[in-house]
């Protein structure tokens, strides 16, 4: 293998910009070039690809986002856009892919090494909702945002005694909204993977006031009623649902926040800048070594790799215990 690029699809997560440094110097080291691509399968598609050196990834370790920019391909998602982006390797004489992102464009990975393109992807969304890898890069990183957000909310939600519902991301899953929850004291967290019944976390809310509490926090991750949200939610936030639910049946003052988009933002923790710097090394050590259709990953403090088809075919499940603490303590 001499020449390899690199490409980011999907939402962004703190520590891409670090894979992508990583895996760029990584190939430069063994001798390879390396072509970064803008845009994601999109870019891809249509050519917008620039030669990378060592400089090009200078002092981005520190940076959210990712210098290589993203997008949504719906094109990519036929067979017509895989065979454009396939040609487009070939003219540029591109001979592997690291390609970075959630769920969606591991898939999209997957799609172009079944079609006999060495690929190897890396994990990173701030949903953390890839399968078998412990954590996605992102992950940390927007946990921290979401923590330092709830501690400051409860700030005036113990001064004015209101009920606070904080809606965190999490498309079709509560991995971010049950670590932020627990980690920032959260009374009640409403996430997909545990089916709850409002009247009863609003009892719950009022027993919390008769034995002297004087407000409550209730996370929530958008995506919590999955597919089975309310027709209303279309145009609104998840998280004015639920709030507008807890005032009525509590009869309490009730705020909501939604964090939104500051999520996917902020300087990298240093366990993404990690994820992302060994993840992106990795990578690469895969391809040279000819392995293709896996993604890198993580159990424990060992890095591993996974073939991307387990993606395809499982869901990455909640913590248990999490929930069983989260549950006791909302009790007390
Ligand atoms: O990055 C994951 C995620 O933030 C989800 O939680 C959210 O639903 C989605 O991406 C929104 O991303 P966008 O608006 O960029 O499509």
């Amino acid at each position: 293998m001499k020449r390899i690029a690199v490409l980011t699809s999907g939402g962004d997560a703190p520590g891409m910009n670090a894979a992508i440094r990583s895996a760029t110097r990584t190939a430069l080291y063994h001798g390879l070039s390396v072509v970064g691509i803008h845009r994601g399968f999109q870019g891809l598609i249509e050519g917008d690809m620039f030669e990378m050196t060592s400089r090009s990834v200078g002092d981005i370790i520190q940076r959210a986002g990712t210098i290589l920019r993203s997008a949504r391909s719906s094109e990519f998602v036929s067979r017509t856009g895989q065979k454009k982006a396939i040609q487009q390797l070939d003219a540029k004489s591109i001979e592997g892919l690291v390609i970075i992102g959630g769920d969606g464009t591991l898939k999209g990975a997957k799609a172009l090494s079944d079609c006999g393109v060495p690929v190897i992807g890396i994990p990173a969304t701030v949903d953390n909702d890839i399968p078998l890898s412990d954590c996605s890069i992102g992950f940390d990183t927007a946990v921290n945002t979401a923590v330092d957000a709830i501690t400051k909310i409860r700030d005036t939600a113990s001064s004015h005694g209101r009920n606070n519902v904080i809606e965190v991301m999490g498309r079709n899953t509560g991995h971010l909204a049950l670590a932020a929850g627990l980690a920032g004291g959260a009374e009640y967290i409403l996430i997909p993977e545990r089916p709850f019944d409002i009247r009863n976390i609003c009892n719950g809310i009022k027993e919390g006031y008769a034995r002297g509490k004087t407000h409550s926090i209730i996370v929530v991750a958008e995506g919590v009623w999955g597919y089975s949200a309310p027709e209303e939610s279309r145009n609104e936030s998840i998280g004015f649902i639920i709030g507008r639910k807890v005032k009525k049946y509590t009869d309490l003052e009730t705020r909501v926040t939604v964090l939104g988009y500051i999520q996917r933002g902020g300087t990298p923790t240093v366990r993404d800048r990690l994820l992302g710097t060994m993840f992106g090394s990795k990578s690469v050590d895969a391809l040279i070594q000819g392995r293709t259709g896996e993604f890198t990953g993580i159990v424990g403090e060992k890095f591993q790799m996974f073939d991307i088809k387990e993606i395809l075919i499982s869901q990455k499940p909640i913590n248990d215990e999490f929930c069983q603490v989260a549950a006791l303590l909302s009790e007390m």
